[in-house]
């Protein structure tokens, strides 16, 4: 079987650093292995006009900040295909079909949705596309018959939305669809990167974000005001790794040979938090050393945007490039689900034939 991998972010902000562990950083990895028969990488913008309609200026100012974060991740467009979602107008097609599969109880289950429209303050008005994105959410997967979808813990509701749309399309009009599999990512702290405040959510309002974009001087004065454990307050007092965000970052950032380069005195992490743990390590040193990871992980990512940040038209070109050759994608499988559903009926011989025959034998 082919191995195609999908995925997407919505275009309503630069892309920062929990993006990059929850999934950008894996997709690089696997563009990288040379595996996939085909890489599709969705800015969907359609999905981020469902809860923006009123501010579509956000969304399209965003696109290219998007744009040039993935290239600066190192994903190639000569390996992976970058496309605009609302350029591809068979994603919407596939949808609408979508929709008589699912009920309208089922889409009030999804967890994901729920949260968001409390996020939103959505309850008494939730707009309708809103409230319907997981089926085209189906329809992005679907469409490019992907196997394998790298996505955040949060994105696991779409997926299982998905795989319910697959199973239905298939048991009623035969086999059509493809079934994908979520990636999740590897550890814990990837999962779900806190705020450099320590809450849940890394979000541009709370001021709690580290972008990929971000300069040196800010990344460091973040790290340095983050959060670690309060009742940690002497150097001597035993500290907490619950919780404790400069922690949770390290585990999503750090790798071995950062430690002979910047902290030699311990041999890995696991030591390091023993230590701390134990008392004695003061906050300032672990940020320092976090500091410098960061500062090592972030660096050639800046420097490679700033790159392409030197010829714009350039990125745009690539996006239509890659939003073409997507759509033709798409438009095979929209033909296949019509064709499936037997709503293709000037393709249809048989059925102009049949049709006939009923009126000459009379
Ligand atoms: N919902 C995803 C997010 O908020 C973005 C997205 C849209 C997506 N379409 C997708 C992700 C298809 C994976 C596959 O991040």
């Amino acid at each position: 079987m082919r191995k195609v991998m999908l995925t997407g972010d919505r275009p309503t902000g630069k892309l920062h650093v929990g993006h990059y562990v929850g999934s950008l950083r894996r997709r690089v990895e696997l563009q990288n292995t040379g595996d996939f028969d085909d890489i599709f990488i969705m800015i969907a913008d359609a999905q981020a006009l469902t809860d923006n309609a009123d501010n579509p200026e956000k969304v399209r100012q965003n696109i290219i900040e998007v744009a040039l974060d993935y290239l600066a991740c190192g994903l190639d467009p000569e390996k992976s295909t970058i496309l605009i979602q609302s350029q591809i107008p068979e994603l919407c097609e596939l949808s609408f079909y979508y929709m008589n599969l699912v009920t309208v109880s089922r889409l009030q289950r999804n967890p994901t949705v729920k949260s968001e429209i409390q996020m939103r303050n959505f309850e008494a008005s939730i707009p309708v596309g809103f409230f319907t994105y997981p089926i085209s959410q189906a329809a992005d997967i679907t469409a490019f018959k992907a196997t394998v979808v790298p996505v955040g813990e949060d994105q696991m509701p779409m997926l299982e939305q998905t795989k319910e749309i697959v199973h239905k399309f298939n048991s009623v009009y035969g086999e059509t669809l493809v079934e994908p599999k979520i990636l999740l990512p590897e550890n814990q702290a990837c999962m779900r990167l806190p705020g450099t405040d320590g809450k849940a959510k890394m979000s541009k309002s709370l001021g709690n974000c580290i972008y990929l974009s971000e300069e040196p001087e800010e990344i460091k004065k973040k790290v340095f005001s983050m959060f670690t454990d309060p009742n940690h307050i002497r150097i001597e007092d035993p500290g907490s790794l619950e919780g404790n965000t400069v922690f949770t970052y390290l585990d999503a950032f750090c790798r071995p040979e950062y430690f002979p380069e910047f902290l030699p005195e311990y041999e890995d992490l696991d030591e390091l938090k023993a230590h701390y743990q134990r008392g004695g390590l003061g906050d300032m040193k672990v940020k320092r050393f976090l500091n410098n990871v960061l500062q090592a992980e972030l660096e050639p990512i800046r420097n490679r945007r700033k790159e392409f940040q030197k010829d714009i038209p350039a990125v745009y070109e690539m996006l239509r490039k890659g939003t073409e050759k997507a759509e033709k994608v798409a438009a095979e499988t929209l033909r296949d689900v019509k064709a499936a559903m037997k709503i293709n009926y000037f393709d249809d011989e048989e059925l102009i034939r049949m049709q006939s025959a009923k009126y000459t034998e009379e």
